[in-house]
């Protein structure tokens, strides 16, 4: 039949199909998140995150070089706090000789050519999971907020932090870090600005699970942002930017296609995403029933991710690359 048009022509052969592929994943696009544990050669698996570990900064090391060997460029930590060490305030957060800063100074001093992501947040180490200071009525108090994060971020840096990943979403958190960091000379630390992190209990729950910070009362949605409304991702993308900013993350992930395409049009800022715990969660559950091949599904959530515009993606599925398959798509 003579048709003039035959779409189908540009998909016919494999390398056709690689002649003509828009998107690549890349290892450097990729950012692997890591829950540290206090203390030497320790490994707990987190049982709803399947084959995702807490690991003790030693063996992060020794991961953190294989993947750093395979391309990725940047890895983020999550610390896993010992208990006793919480408190109202989260004081902890501010110790130089805590669990991240010792940490950072031990992983730039085994791979100083490994970028070093460290979150801003209070959530890991005060007594009630919320991300900021709580007023005796039980609303995170921005002002008083900002000035524990602020330290927290010194405290990184002094230790030697390439990125600093403000997650807990108080106002102007990203002027306050940068005039401070600036103030004592730590201008070349980037701030990476969780800009529209979108309130998740569901989806946030496994991270929760693993680091003991599900909050004890409330919810974070006086501070994340509402996923009914979608201009605030605008407002909080254009105070980032004018606040200092160096990049931009939208979290989470699949379900928030739509705001990184939209934030990711409205600025000239680096613009990434965070595929979350619960994502990762699902698809490994579904694959261990049978119900789906986790590799693929991720290779299809990674490839949404670059269409819809974003430039780095924080992700639990790196494991399933790096060592699984060896490819790339
Ligand atoms: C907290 C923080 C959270 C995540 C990263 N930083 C959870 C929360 O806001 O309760 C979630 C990451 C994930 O689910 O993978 N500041």
């Amino acid at each position: 039949m003579h048709l003039l048009s035959r779409p189908r022509r540009n998909r016919k052969s494999e390398s056709v199909r690689n002649l003509l592929q828009e998107i690549h994943v890349q290892p450097s696009d990729i950012v692997a998140p890591f829950y540290l544990l206090p203390g030497a050669n320790k490994k707990e698996e987190i049982a709803p995150m399947p084959g995702i570990f807490k690991l003790s900064m030693d063996l992060i090391a020794s991961e953190a070089e294989n993947l750093h060997k395979k391309g990725i460029q940047a890895i983020c930590l999550f610390p896993v706090t010992d208990p006793s060490y919480k408190d109202l305030y989260g004081t902890e957060a501010m110790n130089d000789n805590g669990l991240i800063p010792s940490a950072v100074r031990f992983l730039k001093k085994e791979l100083p050519s490994l970028a070093i992501i460290s979150d801003v947040a209070l959530d890991p180490y005060t007594t009630h999971g919320h991300d900021g200071i709580i007023d005796e009525d039980g609303y995170v108090n921005n002002d008083k907020s900002l000035r524990m994060l602020k330290a927290q971020a010194l405290s990184h840096a002094r230790a030697g932090v390439d990125i600093i990943a403000p997650s807990d979403m108080m106002d102007g958190r990203v002027f306050a870090i940068r005039k401070a960091l600036d103030k004592e000379g730590f201008t070349q630390v980037n701030i990476l600005s969780y800009t529209a992190k979108y309130t998740s209990p569901a989806l946030y729950s496994p991270f929760r699970a693993a680091l003991n910070s599900t909050p004890s009362f409330g919810d974070k949605k006086s501070y994340q942002l509402n996923p009914s409304v979608v201009k605030d991702a605008y407002i909080e993308a254009s105070q980032d930017e004018h606040e200092g900013a160096d990049m931009l993350l939208i979290k989470p992930g699949l379900p928030y296609l739509d705001v990184l395409y939209r934030v990711k049009q409205s600025t000239s800022l680096p613009v990434g995403i965070f595929h979350v715990s619960g994502e990762y969660s699902m698809v490994m559950a579904a694959h261990q029933k049978g119900y789906l091949n986790a590799h693929e599904a991720f290779e299809e959530a990674l490839i949404a991710f670059k269409r819809a515009g974003a430039d780095f993606i924080f992700t639990y599925s790196f494991n399933y690359f790096l060592y699984e398959k060896h490819t790339f798509c």
